[in-house]
């Protein structure tokens, strides 16, 4: 007989919003002494995903007081109209953090960008000091993703040490520092990528799963042992009917949503393979908006950093 499980959902929207209440304290109590958060972003050209995520990182600021401004770039800017739009706000005193949201239209060398950023100001985590600050287990705050992963597993007491964690993806922006995130906290960490052979077999030796590859559905329920715990990063748009049906079935809310919308979400875990979890994160409302908590949270701590170092 099937072992029957009873999934506890990870809830990162309601974290989120416990998070952003304790930053709009805060930031009440920095404002008294005349510090103002201040957060810059820069969206370039059209992207409606981009520009969605970047709204809801400016309502967040809005909740918690933080001052922001989303500078609107054309497609078509130039690698040296964006380095000197960055070194502008490098030199602006009041401008606390930075932030360009990714991806950027081909013409921009992205790696440029994110060097020519201020790291003091890198919110992001993304510019290669912080990331050398992280390698060594000294960073002022975490890349915001795998920052959010984090406190994920924290609210739960989830414990780490000893874990056996597979992350699937090794981009800068999550697997990466996701996998130094966990050495922190003393798991064994496997990295799997595009290259390794044996996925669906280390998948089976995970106590926790983490799926960052931007790949709908790729982790099927047959790579995933009973009671593992799956944190899925991955948020994939899929405006397939066919898909639609075979991933989620012509009953479920997902079918819904994409009759009225056209498309709907889907994580890079299969919704069946969630009912053999433990503890899994939804998609939409698991990683997402932590990813915004701990934005607002790097904010807030690099105006202090900044302020203490005047
Ligand atoms: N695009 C998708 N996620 C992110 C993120 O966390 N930061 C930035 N800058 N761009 C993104």
């Amino acid at each position: 007989m099937p072992q029957k499980n009873n999934p506890v959902k990870l809830d990162g929207t309601l974290l989120a919003e416990k998070l952003t209440e304790a930053a709009k304290n805060e930031v009440e109590k920095l404002r008294k002494k005349n510090i103002v958060p201040h957060l810059e972003v820069i969206l370039v050209g059209n992207d409606p995903a981009s520009r969605i995520y970047v709204n809801n990182k400016t309502k967040a600021c809005d909740k918690t007081g933080i001052f922001h401004n989303t500078n609107l770039l054309p497609e078509n800017v130039s690698n040296e109209e964006l380095l000197k739009f960055i070194q502008e706000l490098n030199s602006k005193k009041e401008v606390n953090g930075i932030l360009v949201q990714l991806p950027l239209p081909p013409q921009i060398k992205k790696d440029k960008i994110i060097d020519a950023i201020d790291p003091i100001k890198d919110v992001d985590g993304l510019h290669p000091y912080n990331m050398g600050l992280l390698m060594a287990g000294r960073q002022q705050w975490n890349p915001c993703t795998p920052g959010g992963i984090l406190s994920i597993f924290k609210e739960h007491s989830i414990p780490l040490e000893g874990k056996n964690c597979v992350i699937i993806g090794r981009s800068d922006i999550v697997g990466k520092p996701l996998s130094l995130l966990l050495m922190q906290q003393n798991a064994t960490v496997t990295i799997c990528h595009s290259k390794t052979k044996n996925i669906p077999e280390l998948l089976k030796k995970a106590d926790i799963v983490c799926a960052a590859i931007g790949k709908a559905a790729f982790v099927k329920p047959d790579f995933i042992e009973q009671n593992t715990i799956i944190i899925d990063v991955g948020v994939n748009r899929i405006s397939e009917e066919k898909l639609v049906d075979e991933i989620f079935g012509k009953e479920a809310p997902q079918k819904e949503t994409f009759q009225k919308r056209g498309s709907c979400l889907c994580g890079d875990v299969h919704p069946q393979a969630y009912t053999k979890s433990s503890y899994y994160t939804p998609v939409p409302g698991g990683v997402g908006p932590m990813t915004i908590a701990t934005l607002i949270n790097n904010t807030i701590t690099a105006a202090k950093v900044q302020k203490n170092s005047q």
